[in-house]
């Protein structure tokens, strides 16, 4: 049977493709750059060459990689490029996963299953394990942490957003198994400083992960001053990072990479104690598109370092540029200078402007932004699909302030913020 994309399609088919289309007429504009969140295009032929990887391999099952060679061997590329600009260890391994919560509840997983096999499964009565994470980091890890019935030890960030290491130190004890510190964190945009920690999880010898789901494709390249924030700080037992985002593969696709295979085989699932034989698996998913897996690989291939390089800095340069336009709004304030491409942005008087009413009178002309809390925020992740919009952007976003400041503070519709993510 056929499957070239040139073959001609029944009317009845054609029919189904028009209706989808129109389904989509009130979604977000992203190809066109108009949102900030969600969603990354770095050109149309990229978006096309990896739609097309996509469509080639959905129907493929990652599920059994001995079935699929081609899916092995796609997978081995792109995590071998992955784990270069790491700067993974030689005996660095890893897998490909769905993104970037797949990852986080894998690295707690994987952390408790290190930590049973080190210390034995009983726990003393009212003693749970526990994980120890600022309050930055990403809201998968609490989904792992509930999933297991693991304790989420949140320790406030600094006033600068950044991780306080020594109270994260302090908050440690012997049920800890895990430290998790992002390169960047979302919410504000900064990397944690990690040193102490790893140092401390060396000590104690649990997991350290580096949650670099937004940073993993962009800090290889950026020049410092930034931290030091992959496997050259000490004790870094993983890395998480995700190419739907800033490696603009279509959606599906993330990587995680362990300093070691000793420390992979505890994220790897094995069963035989039911009736269909051995059932092995790397990841939560049992049946997986290979999809995500070759569109990776497409844009792997056709951007590689120096093209990731390019897009790093455009997206990085188009980042800045945002920063000091708002700097120069005097309603409102950046919260910290961004680290990558992520900006925050508050409203400088919170009584008179409220931040939710800006951002919803910028999706009321086609914009969409991201609306956070706490402090009230509005959130952009800035890409290079977004290089030729600055002006517009900015000039609709003193629109939306001075229309705004027209809307009183209390009210209480206009200051609810919108969720990050929905079911
Ligand atoms: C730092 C960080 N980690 C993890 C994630 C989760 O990724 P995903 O939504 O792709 O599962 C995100 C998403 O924005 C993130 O910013």
């Amino acid at each position: 049977m056929s499957n070239s994309p040139e073959d001609p399609l029944s009317p009845a088919a054609l029919k189904i493709l028009n209706d989808l289309d129109l389904l989509r007429a009130n979604d977000i504009r992203w190809r066109d750059g108009k949102a900030f969140s969600l969603t990354y295009c770095a050109s149309d032929d990229a978006r096309h060459l990896s739609e097309t990887a996509y469509r080639m391999f959905s129907h493929e099952n990652a599920l059994n990689v001995a079935a699929f060679p081609s899916l092995k061997n796609m997978q081995q590329e792109v995590l071998e490029f992955v784990m270069q600009l790491l700067e993974a260890p030689p005996s660095g391994a890893g897998f490909m996963t769905s993104g970037g919560t797949e990852s986080l509840i894998l690295v707690v997983y994987s952390a408790l299953q290190r930590a049973i096999a080190l210390r034995g499964s009983e726990r003393p009565l009212n003693e749970r394990f526990n994980v120890v994470l600022p309050s930055s980091a990403h809201a998968a890890l609490e989904k792992g942490c509930t999933y297991f019935n693991i304790e989420s030890r949140r320790v406030p960030v600094r006033s600068d957003w950044r991780a306080d290491e020594q109270a994260m130190i302090a908050a440690c004890d012997d049920n800890t198994i895990l430290v998790v510190c992002s390169a960047p964190q979302y919410p504000q945009g900064v990397v944690d400083p990690m040193e102490l920690i790893g140092n401390e999880a060396l000590r104690r010898n649990i997991s350290f992960h580096i949650d670099a789901c937004m940073g993993g494709m962009l800090l290889p390249f950026l020049a410092p001053p930034h931290l030091p924030w992959n496997f050259s700080v000490p004790g870094v037992t993983s890395m998480s990072v995700d190419l739907h985002k800033y490696g603009y593969t279509a959606k599906g696709a993330g990587v995680i990479v362990y300093a070691n295979k000793e420390l992979r085989q505890h994220q790897t699932f094995f069963t035989d104690n039911w009736l269909g034989g051995m059932y092995g698996s790397s990841g939560i998913l049992g049946t997986k598109s290979g999809g995500p897996i070759a569109s990776s690989w497409a844009m792997v291939k056709y951007f590689g370092v120096d093209g990731y390089r390019n897009l790093a800095l455009t997206a990085r340069k188009v980042a800045l540029q945002i920063a000091r336009h708002i700097d120069a709004i005097p309603e409102l304030v950046l919260r910290a200078e961004p680290d990558t491409t992520l900006l925050c942005i508050g409203a400088k008087d919170p009584q008179s402007l409220s931040i939710f009413a800006v951002a919803r009178a910028l999706r009321a002309n086609g914009w969409y932004v991201d609306e956070q809390t706490p402090p009230d925020s509005m959130h952009l992740t800035v890409n290079v699909v977004h290089e030729n919009r600055v002006d517009e952007f900015v000039s609709d976003l003193k629109v939306a302030v001075a229309h705004s400041l027209k809307i009183p503070s209390n009210d209480e519709k206009g200051n609810t913020p919108l969720p990050y993510g929905s079911v």
